[in-house]
């Protein structure tokens, strides 16, 4: 199989199985509402075949990094729309990606107390206005509370489809609220989202339950980082606590699961034996560097190993126009590390893509014809 060959996904057509993968990069206003910036951003990647937004909080209190993008108001879904016709009148088709930080927001950030499923810190920091800033102790949501934010979900979905989007991700990786739950360190709870497996995995089962409820299954995915400790998550048995996930979603007929490869290869493997469905994979790539080829060796050795789409983050932020490199095996941009996460257009919508070829051939010299 190729990366340039088409797939059905949900119900769209992709063209090719590029997936741009998830990134935050920090740009929307400080009321959370994307800007035009964005939209020339994710329109210059159009040529993937399916784009995943940046996290983006379905309330103020889901809010991680300062100048993310929000899904909670009008203004939100405006700016969005924006994007997402963008995008499509470049040929592309976007999902968004909805994210909830849990305890890995800040009351620098969003002035709230951060909720989580335990009042259990992360050990780490993160960036708020006034710099980078230790993680504060979260407060635990109470049992009566929990619907309420399955709730701040389906609200998120539906003003997705409302914006234009294709489809919504739910971020269910990388230590956010979602996996928050899942972890038996940062989830202590002794009601019936805590203590066993089957029990941690409850609350994303009923937000992704809902949410297909409410938008269609074949309009929402999933992603997940099995085994990966980032933001100072420890799952437990991720065998079993994936296994178990993964029993609970797979009759729901999902658009897909989104696997952020682990280094354990037992792990990887199980998820893909226990899904039925579409399986993106975003192949473990080094960091913070990524590969010179921006992980197209990894992702191919992917495809063979069963993903049917890959996800390339860093590849497709600094080309826009990665489909026809790969394609041409035309040389790839490097990253700016300038831009990464905020600032203006720099770093952001300058990279070039590859010079279009002239539509007639140079003129020769006047008689002369052109060898
Ligand atoms: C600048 C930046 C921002 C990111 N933000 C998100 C995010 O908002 N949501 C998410 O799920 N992953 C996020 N990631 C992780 C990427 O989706 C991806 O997993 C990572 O870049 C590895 O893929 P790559 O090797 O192709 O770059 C981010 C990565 C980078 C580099």
């Amino acid at each position: 199989m190729s990366l340039f060959e088409p797939v059905r996904h949900g119900r769209l057509d992709l063209p090719n199985r590029l997936v741009m993968a998830p990134m935050t990069r920090s740009r929307a206003g400080l009321d959370g509402v994307p800007t035009p910036s964005m939209a020339t951003y994710y329109a210059q990647r159009a040529s993937a075949g399916l784009i995943l937004t940046e996290g983006t909080q379905p309330s103020p209190q889901g809010q991680g990094h300062p100048m993310t993008p929000g899904i909670h108001t009008d203004e939100q879904v405006a700016g969005w729309r924006a994007v997402t016709d963008a995008v499509h009148a470049a040929g592309g088709r976007i999902f968004l990606q909805i994210q909830h930080a849990g305890r890995v927001g800040h009351p620098s950030v969003h002035g709230l107390t951060p909720v989580a499923p335990s009042a259990v810190r992360a050990d780490g920091q993160i960036f708020t206005p006034e710099g980078p800033k230790d993680l504060v102790e979260p407060r635990a949501l109470t049992t009566a509370e929990v619907p309420d934010v399955v709730r701040e979900f389906v609200r998120a979905a539906e003003r997705g489809i409302e914006a234009g989007f294709d489809g919504v991700e739910l971020h269910g990786a990388m230590g956010f609220l979602l996996h928050q739950f899942l972890a038996a360190n940062s989830n202590r709870r002794t009601d019936a989202y805590g203590g066993p497996v089957e029990n941690r995995i409850r609350f994303a089962v009923e937000v992704v339950e809902a949410v297909a409820a409410a938008i269609g299954a074949d309009r929402v995915g999933l992603r997940i980082s099995p085994g990966r400790e980032l933001n100072d998550i420890a799952e437990g048995d991720s065998i079993a606590l994936y296994t178990a996930l993964l029993d609970a979603l797979a009759p729901l007929g999902l658009a897909h699961l989104h696997l952020a490869a682990s280094d354990d290869e037992e792990l990887n493997d199980k998820i893909r034996a226990n899904w039925p469905g579409t399986l993106v994979v975003n192949p473990l790539n080094s960091f913070p560097q990524p590969p010179a080829d921006a992980g197209l060796e990894n992702a191919e050795r992917w495809l063979e190993r069963g993903a049917d789409l890959i996800a390339f983050g860093r590849g497709f932020l600094a080309n826009p126009d990665l489909v026809a490199r790969f394609r041409t095996g035309a040389p790839l941009n490097e990253i700016n590390p300038e831009g990464l996460y905020g600032g203006g257009d720099e770093g952001y919508t300058d990279y070039p893509a590859l010079a279009a070829p002239p539509l007639d051939p140079p003129a020769g010299p006047a008689g002369d014809p052109v060898a």
